[in-house]
């Protein structure tokens, strides 16, 4: 009965062209879905420091946080993010989707209201759920929307804000700067999820920074460090006090083992290389624009919205996998991405351009494009 039950489902999404599956990506294939925008991923210095290293690292951290779990290096690091953000403290958790539900479950209460961007992350959806605030979605970017929809609330408690710096399906950027005049004016807390903004915007220190903004009591900079620091794990950088409450109430910080030291050394020095390199951050803008306007010259709409980002909106979903299946043909892998992921109608392959990648590389990826279209 259940095993049929699933059989059918899983039937059933092939059938709408929304079945996936697990693929290992062969070597030397040129890889445009990563989130690895700075090159850092595979970073030779890195990894020969850490071999240096080895022998003083413990494999994992044996326990949760406030166990025994936390680590020396796991206390360099959120130093190291708190300075890079430049804020009171840091809390560095497992990843970043552990980092938004917990966070959001954690400090929005009942009598609050919570105001989120329709296109925010998924981590921030399920974070919301597990909330019983009053949840309101703006639409993507509008600010007066926002503002609209902030008069009509009911509940009187706490107003939050939660917005994505950069948007991971659409590469677009949030008008931080409106959103934190909205946020002042109605006292409200401004939550940002800088995952593809770190290491990109603002000279790398994210979407605040971008738009000049500094941090403040009410605002909180989460991100991750497994895409552009091309790491794992996830880090939420706040004023003393909100990051002591989370210390304390924060069940996807407690309620699990913390990060290996092996991970948070990793992190810890290509966060250095980050900084130290804003060559790579340049290059990497730089190679997207080059794509962009090759794709506009061959008559794709796309836009450069100044981040790595590209989505090629192709609206089918068959029609996103044929061109993905094209792409792999020739060496090239490039995800299809569908619904639940992105809303209906709206598939899209999704170019993500590394620091790593050659301009024959995207003239190889622009030239295949143009041949699948014509
Ligand atoms: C905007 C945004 N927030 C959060 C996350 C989750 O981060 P992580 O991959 O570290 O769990 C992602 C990653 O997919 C993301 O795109």
């Amino acid at each position: 009965m259940f095993t049929h039950r699933l059989k059918e489902e899983l039937k059933s999404l092939k059938e709408q062209n929304m079945y996936r599956n697990l693929s290992i990506l062969r070597e030397n294939i040129i890889d445009f879905s990563s989130n690895d925008y700075l090159g850092l991923k595979d970073c030779k210095k890195t990894k020969k420091q850490l071999c240096q290293k080895i022998d003083t690292l413990q494999l994992g951290s044996g326990a949760s946080l406030l166990v025994s779990g936390y680590t020396k290096i796991q206390n360099q690091l959120e130093k190291h993010l708190s300075n890079l953000k430049e804020t009171q403290k840091c809390i560095v958790v497992g990843s970043g989707y552990l980092a938004n539900i917990g966070m959001l479950q954690a400090l929005i209460k009942k009598e609050d209201t919570v105001l989120s961007d329709e296109l925010n992350h998924a981590s921030i959806i399920d974070g919301l759920k597990l909330t019983k605030a009053e949840k309101l979605i703006y639409k993507h970017k509008n600010t007066k929307d926002l503002e609209t929809k902030l008069k009509t609330r009911k509940n009187k408690g706490q107003i939050f804000i939660v917005t994505d710096g950069v948007f991971s399906m659409e590469g677009d950027i949030a008008p931080l700067d409106d959103i934190y005049k909205i946020s002042k004016k109605y006292d409200a807390v401004l939550i940002i999820d800088d995952a593809h903004a770190t290491g990109i915007l603002g000279e790398g220190k994210g979407t605040l920074f971008h738009f000049g903004l500094k941090p403040e009591e009410n605002i909180i900079q989460m991100g991750t460090l497994s895409k552009a620091v091309g790491s794992y794990g996830a880090f939420i950088c706040a004023s003393e006090v909100v990051i002591e409450y989370l210390i304390n109430k924060m069940r996807t910080a407690i309620f699990t083992t913390a990060l290996s030291p092996i991970q948070n050394y990793i992190s810890l020095q290509n966060l250095q290389i980050m900084q130290a390199e804003p060559h790579r951050r340049l290059e990497v803008l730089q190679k997207a624009k080059y794509l962009a306007e090759g794709l506009k010259k061959a008559r794709f709409k796309v836009t450069f919205n100044g981040t790595p980002i590209i989505p090629l909106i192709v609206n089918e979903e068959k029609k996103a996998i044929k061109i993905r299946d094209f792409l792999l043909q020739n060496n090239i892998f490039l995800q299809a991405i569908r619904p639940p992921t992105v809303p209906k109608g709206t598939s899209r392959l999704r170019i993500t351009i590394s620091y790593k990648h050659s301009y024959e590389d995207i003239e190889k990826l622009l030239s295949l494009l143009t041949k699948f279209q014509t």
